[in-house]
């Protein structure tokens, strides 16, 4: 028997790339490759790729001339660039780069196992349609890859792709495609069998997964708070969240739902872009600063402790240096418990791009104005937890012998030093201390 091939995944940009990376090695399993986590020692290195912001292609060029020289030490390695700058730029770098084997984009994955025997065959197969067939109808469940493996305690999984909203700024229209919403059976099905793998909490994704709506079990259109409130009857999974959202697909029953399961953790990605009404309205968000506030404000009602992060983008095309102020006096308004900021880069074939675009000097100056107000509550944010009582579900060894690495209800990481506490249990800690990115804390 010839060994078998060893499959490396490198994955750039969001949650839900981390999330197709698994099933595109699952789907690759099924074709008799192993995962490997060095490149160097692989047969087929994927490079899942991000197009959201700058540079993205050249990451994805200088990345192939980095490996290209593993090409020499093994004549059977195959290269593959999947994901967003495979949808947007895949043909072009299949021309440009010699080295590239096969391009799949994001919306096709499924077809891999086909693709990899024509690369085998000494084809250069390019993928990036947008099919009308579902990839996740078509990719192996994933309990039929080799062994039950564990998925650790906390797991992504995709229920909703691609956005409608057409933000003037953003490629994801353009590369994920329009909003598609999986069947809630499928979802259930999927968290049951993670759950039957010792996953605990569940992070629903989706480009705008609160515009979540798939065909609930009962065949009637169902919302994302419908759909979290059937998972929250599954009883070996203790938390659930959901990332990213748009303020507008807010929905009542969403709003509702987190006062209404426990299992619904109070942690809430809401990115709003800009505090200016001017720039929100060039931006095509259609809507205010303040009805994002009221949203909050909402949601805070519903649940007081409730965490809030967002993203915020400084100089976007026309920003005066008003606007810029109305963003920061939003973020003091709002009291960020994390938050990320971009600088505005232009993306080839949106609307903004065609605008003109401002001084770099200002994005830098602007940026390090808002990462500082945003560290600042960051960092208040998490010193107000010290003293404080929190769940802690645990992942993973911590640094120090004895410790253990957890994320509390609000998203923190947790150490704490735990004689005889196992990862996928959940405690009680009383946080004694706040470091940069975490807390520490003993059980109670
Ligand atoms: N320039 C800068 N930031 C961007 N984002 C999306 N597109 C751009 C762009 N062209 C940011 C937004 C979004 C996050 C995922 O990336 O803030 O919410
Ligand atoms: Fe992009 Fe999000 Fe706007 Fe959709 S809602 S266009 S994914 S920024």
């Amino acid at each position: 028997m010839t060994a078998p091939r060893k499959l490396f995944i490198k994955t750039y940009g969001c949650q839900m790339n981390v999330y197709d990376s698994e099933r595109m090695g699952e789907a690759l399993g099924a074709s008799g490759y192993v995962p490997t986590d060095r490149a160097d020692d692989a047969d087929m290195i994927l490079l899942n790729t991000c197009h959201i912001r700058e540079k993205a292609a050249e990451k994805v060029y200088s990345e192939l001339g980095r490996l290209k020289p593993l090409k020499q030490l093994n004549p059977d390695l195959k290269i593959g660039i999947a994901g967003c700058v495979a949808q947007a730029e895949g043909a072009e770098i299949m021309r440009r780069a010699p080295v590239v084997d096969l391009v799949v984009g994001p919306q096709t994955y499924h077809r891999l196992p086909e693709m990899e025997r024509a690369m085998r065959d000494g084809a250069r197969p390019v993928d990036t349609e947008f099919p009308t067939e579902d990839k996740f109808e078509h990719l192996p469940p994933a309990r039929s890859v080799g062994p039950r493996a564990s998925r650790g305690v906390s797991a992504f999984l995709t229920v909703q792709e691609g956005c409608d909203k057409f933000c003037a700024f953003c490629v994801v229209p353009y590369t994920r495609g329009a909003e598609v919403s999986r069947p809630a059976e499928r979802i259930l099905g999927e968290a049951r069998d993670l759950v039957s793998r010792g996953v605990r909490e569940i992070t629903l994704l989706g480009q705008n997964v609160n515009g979540y709506h798939g065909v609930g079990l009962d065949g009637s259109d169902w919302s994302l708070a419908r759909l979290v409130l059937a998972l929250a009857e599954i009883e070996d999974l203790w938390r659930i969240r959901y990332t990213t959202s748009h303020p507008n697909d807010m929905t009542d029953d969403l709003i509702a739902a987190h006062g209404e399961t426990e299992k619904l953790m109070p942690y809430l990605h809401l990115p709003v872009q800009s505090g200016s009404d001017k720039i929100l309205k060039a931006m095509n968000r259609k809507h205010t600063a303040a009805q994002y506030l009221r949203l909050l404000e909402r949601l805070r009602t519903v649940r007081p402790d409730l965490a809030v992060s967002g993203d915020f983008i400084v100089g976007f095309p026309g920003e005066d240096e008003a606007d810029f102020e109305a963003t920061m006096e939003l973020v003091r308004k709002v009291g960020y418990h994390s938050a990320f900021s971009f600088k505005y880069s232009a993306r080839p074939g949106t609307p903004a791009a065609e605008r003109p675009v401002l001084p770099d000097s200002i994005l830098d100056e602007r940026l390090y104005r808002l990462q500082a107000l945003i560290t600042e509550q960051q960092r208040a944010a998490q010193e107000a937890m010290v003293g404080r009582e929190v769940n802690v579900l645990f992942e993973k060894a911590g640094r120090l012998p004895g410790q253990m690495v957890g994320k509390s209800e609000y998203l923190h990481a947790v150490h704490a030093s735990v004689e005889g506490v196992c990862a996928g249990e959940m405690r009680r800690v009383r946080i004694t201390g706040s470091e940069t990115n975490s807390l520490s804390g003993i059980l109670v």
